[in-house]
């Protein structure tokens, strides 16, 4: 069975969590499109090169959750032959056997527009600077929590405003804004979208 279940909305607004849980419960394999950005954005050299040879080894270096690897991936991510480099092997996972979740920014709009599913995470920017704030540690943070919201609002309006595969919801996307969600709902809500559609 192929089905594509997309995930798409700006950073630390629940995306990660959602995609994962909907995996876990259907069975489905699961794949983070931002790793793919924040390894190339780190590989370093010419992020075309990079994204063109990308390895699997890439991909398990264990700096690439940090604040600095998502600006560099928001960097590369706005080079239309970086993205087209890292398309088919999206597409490839999305219509695996056995069903998939992709979460990112374009994966309704430009990668999988025909995906069974379609959803798009939000909250504010300042709930979700403190949620990755909290996740960096909270007071005992490199950064401030003042410091974490100009990077979130800056990488907004990067993803936001680059002209190849903005960040925006699909036109069928469904809107799910955890601003005042707990995440047990938010999870609860996309379960009941996805099975509502199997
Ligand atoms: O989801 P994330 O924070 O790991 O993503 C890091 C950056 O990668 C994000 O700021 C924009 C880019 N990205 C993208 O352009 N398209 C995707 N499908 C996923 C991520």
């Amino acid at each position: 069975m192929k089905f594509t279940v997309a995930i798409d909305g700006p950073a630390a607004a629940g995306k990660g969590t959602i995609s994962r849980a909907v995996a876990a419960r259907f069975g489905f394999e699961h794949l983070d499109t931002g790793l793919l950005y924040r390894a190339v954005g780190m590989k370093g050299g010419d992020p075309v090169l990079s994204a063109r040879s990308l390895v699997p080894a890439d991909l398990a270096r264990d700096d690439l959750r940090s604040l600095a690897a998502g600006q560099a991936a928001s960097q590369v991510a706005a080079l239309p032959e970086v993205r087209s480099a890292l398309t088919a092997f999206q597409r490839d996972f999305a219509r695996r056997d056995g069903g998939a979740v992709l979460d990112g920014r374009d994966i309704g709009t430009v990668i999988c527009p025909d995906a069974e599913v379609k959803l798009f995470v939000t909250a504010s920017a300042e709930i979700r600077a403190r949620r990755r704030w909290l996740e960096l540690g909270g007071e005992a943070a490199f950064e401030t929590y003042d410091e974490v919201l100009a990077q979130v609002r800056e990488r907004d309006d990067r993803d936001m405003n680059r002209s190849d595969a903005p960040l925006r919801p699909a036109v069928d996307a469904v809107m799910v804004d955890t601003s005042d969600m707990s995440i047990e709902d938010a999870v609860a809500f996309a379960v009941a979208t996805v099975s509502a559609r199997l």
